[in-house]
């Protein structure tokens, strides 16, 4: 047949009236048996799936507190609280489930639980809810289906047969210690007796932009009884406020877990060290770095917080560099950023820069130097009673003077710290420190006056890692500076005393990272990289 365009614009045309929904189309690559036969045979003879009883998880009297914490904040208000569905990354795959913080936070769920669960926290007379709360909540979700069901084998996205085996009702309630129902009940418990709240209707606050379903089912639910949006908008907000907030005292639990995953980096930060001198020489010996952490976390059965950063010579001075596909050479500094997640979603956050050779040269060591200092002067401030902006400030101070003494300022060091001058800030461009949580970038939707100006209290977790980033291209520093990025990252609990430096088993004084380096290549030299776990 002819490809004579004329034909071409005529099939195109009778193409698009005989249209297949785009949403169908990705069935065209394969074709399921659907006869009446073949259904009776897939759902018979499939042994019972194990009814273990679930123990209740350490986590679950400490979500039960802070679901109680937030209930005080919101009496009488319905609290709807969604984990979030899974994102798509192209096409038709997703990336693994991850559920949004705050519900898991609150419910105390962790890795895989629990795509498009929602938790409502139903309001009561006060003081009649959970654990003498003003609230009674409940976890709706998608459970398993039975093996005789359809959805087991024909069902891509729940089905055991495609996804492994999930919760039941009754597992999740009895892990979690929270009343289960299916996912069906949810939009009647989310919507019933709502309305505005002047004329008697119950009043809603949605964590939103998690669930679009969500956002779509609340808001018609508002608009249908004559909610204001944009006043109900700013009502939702104060919610995600409220559970970002929650989260700045961490629990006994959440430190043991953040214990867990600094402790695991380290490991991680161990075997980057093993792996640098196959890193060297290859086009791309970033990835090798990366490779070397993930492959110790994953070793482990862990996840990672965030994208590593493996940033070699010129690289370390892009802050946010996850490209990861420098090489890696001898004489050069390689900044690594990397973060364990553990299973309960909690993330370290670490940096420490390495020299390639295991040595510092004399101009990379005294700029390493002065950020040793700055985090050592912010690790003094990071006390109860100091204001959280103090730490940064304190780094801040040592810097600025450092740059004046090398002559990189163009004003004093006094003038730079003020705030009409910040010059300094051309070098150290990022704040010094941050929450940390199940977010790296933990309680980022709290109120300033929570955050950068509140006071420091125990049993807050942060970072401290300032640095110095001299780009190759910056013509306004002698040369021998450019292209050397350094930045030195610890994780801090704040106590009673003073704080504790979670990561301090990871070296942090130059002459302390060339003996561990040199300490790690003579252990290989002996008996080979590590491979398994650690003991
Ligand atoms: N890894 C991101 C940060 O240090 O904040
Ligand atoms: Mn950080
Ligand atoms: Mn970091």
């Amino acid at each position: 047949m002819s490809q004579g365009s004329e034909h071409t614009a005529v099939s195109h045309h009778a193409s698009e009236d005989a249209a297949q929904p785009m949403d169908e189309r990705v069935d065209n690559r394969s074709q399921r048996p659907d006869s009446d036969q073949f259904r009776a045979f897939m759902a018979s003879s499939w042994a019972q799936p194990e009814t273990t009883t679930t123990t209740r998880a350490e986590v679950a009297e400490f979500a039960a507190a802070r679901r109680a914490r937030l209930s005080r904040l919101f009496p009488g208000e319905r609290l709807v609280i969604p984990a979030g569905a899974p994102k798509v990354r192209s096409n038709d795959t997703d990336y693994r489930f991850r559920p949004h913080s705050a519900f898991a936070h609150v419910t105390g769920m962790g890795v895989d639980h629990e795509p498009e669960a929602v938790l409502v926290m139903e309001p009561t007379e006060p003081g009649h809810g959970d654990d003498g709360s003003d609230h009674v909540a409940t976890l709706y979700f998608h459970p398993m289906a039975g093996r005789d069901s359809d959805e087991f084998y024909a069902d891509a996205k729940n089905g055991e047969f495609w996804v492994g085996s999930r919760p039941t009702l009754q597992q999740l309630q009895d892990e979690f210690g929270l009343p289960t129902q299916d996912l069906s009940a949810l939009e009647t418990a989310v919507t019933k007796d709502a309305g505005n709240a002047a004329l008697g209707g119950l009043s809603i606050r949605l964590v939103r932009d998690v669930d679009l379903n969500m956002d779509a089912l609340v808001d018609t639910s508002r608009i249908n009884t004559g909610v204001d949006l944009e006043q109900s908008d700013s009502k939702d907000a104060t919610l995600t406020e409220a559970l970002s907030e929650l989260r700045l005292v961490k629990d006994e639990y959440e430190i043991g877990q953040l214990r867990v995953a600094v402790d695991a980096t380290i490991r991680g930060f161990e075997d980057i060290v093993s792996v640098l001198p196959r890193a060297i020489g290859g086009e791309r010996g970033e990835r090798v770095v990366e490779g070397a952490f993930f492959s110790r976390a994953r070793l482990e059965g862990n996840d990672l917080g965030y994208d590593t950063i493996a940033a070699s010579g010129n690289n370390a001075t892009v802050l946010h560099w996850i490209r990861n596909n420098g090489s890696v050479k001898p004489g050069e500094l390689i900044l690594v950023d990397a973060g364990v997640e553990a299973d309960s979603l909690y993330t370290a956050d670490l940096t420490r820069t390495l020299p390639v050779d295991g040595t510092y040269t004399e101009i990379q060591r005294t700029i390493y130097q002065a950020v040793l200092d700055a985090s050592e002067a912010a690790f003094e401030v990071a006390v109860p009673g100091n204001r959280f902006r103090d730490v940064h400030a304190a780094a801040m101070e040592v810097l600025a003077h450092r740059l004046e003494q090398w002559g990189l300022l163009p004003v004093s060091a006094e003038v730079s710290l003020s705030e009409s001058g910040q010059h300094h800030r051309r070098w150290m461009p990022h704040g010094t420190s941050h929450h940390l949580g199940l977010d790296v970038h933990d309680c980022a939707q709290a109120k300033r006056e929570l955050y950068l100006d509140a006071v420091i209290e125990p049993g807050m977790v942060f970072t401290i890692e300032p640095g110095l980033y001299f780009k190759e291209e910056d013509l306004a520093i002698p040369e021998q500076y450019r292209g050397i990025g350094v930045r030195i990252e610890d994780d801090v609990l704040v106590t009673e005393q003073g704080n504790e430096n979670l990561s301090a088993a990871l070296p942090r004084r130059p002459e302390d990272v060339e003996a561990w380096i040199q300490g790690i290549w003579n252990r290989d030299e002996n008996v080979g990289p590590t491979e398994g776990p650690a003991a």
